[in-house]
């Protein structure tokens, strides 16, 4: 079967289904282009909040089809591989968490967590943020209370320093932002003198120093269509260099790669792939299901992270 035909199948079952397919940036070319909807993990958390059909087929990572469950539970949600797991959300399981909010029950933290992490994280913390909105909201948050950020320690020094507060990180990070080197963008800024350096906040400190603009995966789109720059060194996963090229044509993007590798991937959005989105849809399976009580709790900070970044 060709991949044309691939994609025939799946736009038959998705009406067929009463479906609609969102996708993340960082899915591979072929699964944007045949998506409903592209996104970073905000606006695609408001379009499955959003969503009025049947099925929502969450083309991403587990945490991100749960987040489609926590706030939008009469619709199915599929994930076409279960397995696409997310290295932020497994360096904070919940029990240790809850283990450390106990140990510290005298500081009273307001704890502020990264959408990248499990419902049961998001059940015990205050207020949700994503990398498009984390200096917003923590500019919002109690002025008499220390916070404490999980799970991603680049993602929280960097917001701590924009927003001027000190907060206690969780020692948490993405593994696939954190191969960058310094070395690498030495390099390949000495290869390509021209261009900008635009990096994921996801990345750590060495590489946010080299960066001319640090933000999410959805800010880069309008900063490179603004920018005077003509050549851009994308420092994040290497799915959103085909946005970037789709969206804003005429620049050249360059993706920030690894040492030895020109290319940087998250083996977990990869695993999705669009045999897998056909056979999710054909079988309604593997479907994402939550717990009410826990879900109910994780709504609240969430729904607190919308309220406060319209
Ligand atoms: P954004 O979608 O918020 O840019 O985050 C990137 C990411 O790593 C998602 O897993
Ligand atoms: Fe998680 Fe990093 Fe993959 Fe994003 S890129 S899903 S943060 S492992």
């Amino acid at each position: 079967m060709t991949s044309q035909d691939l994609i025939q199948e799946i736009q038959a079952l998705k009406a067929e289904r009463n479906a609609v397919i969102l996708a993340h940036s960082y899915q591979r070319p072929e699964i944007q282009d045949l998506a409903d909807f592209v996104g970073d993990s905000l606006a695609l958390a408001r379009k499955a909040q959003e969503a009025q059909c049947d099925v929502i087929v969450f083309c991403g990572v587990h945490f991100m089809a749960e987040t489609a469950c926590i706030l939008n539970p009469t619709r199915t949600v599929l994930l076409p591989d279960t397995n696409a797991a997310c290295s932020l959300e497994q360096s904070c399981p919940a029990e240790e968490l809850e283990a450390f909010l106990r140990e510290h029950a005298d500081k009273n933290y307001y704890v502020v967590a990264y959408i990248n992490c499990s419902i049961g994280v998001k059940a015990l913390a205050d207020v949700i943020v994503t990398s498009g909105n984390s200096q917003r909201i923590i500019e919002t948050a109690p002025a008499d209370r220390p916070i404490l950020f999980v799970p991603d320690r680049n993602l929280g020094a960097w917001t701590a320093r924009k927003v001027g507060r000190e907060m206690t990180l969780w020692n948490g990070a993405c593994h696939v932002h954190e191969r960058f080197t310094r070395d690498k963008v030495l390099e390949m800024k000495a290869q390509y003198p021209d261009a900008e350096i635009v990096c994921h906040p996801e990345c750590q400190e060495p590489i946010r120093l080299l960066a001319d603009h640090i933000c999410s995966t959805e800010k880069m789109i309008p900063y490179c269509k603004e920018s005077a720059a003509k050549q851009f060194i994308i420092a994040t996963e290497s799915g959103i260099l085909h946005r970037l090229r789709k969206l804003v044509p005429g620049k050249e993007f360059i993706g920030l790669g690894v040492e030895k590798c020109s290319c940087n991937e998250c083996e977990y959005m990869k695993l999705n792939t669009l045999e897998k989105l056909r056979n999710c849809l054909r079988d309604m399976a593997p479907e994402v299901r939550i717990e009410e009580e826990l879900r109910k709790r994780a709504e609240l900070p969430l729904q607190r992270m919308l309220d406060l970044s319209l």
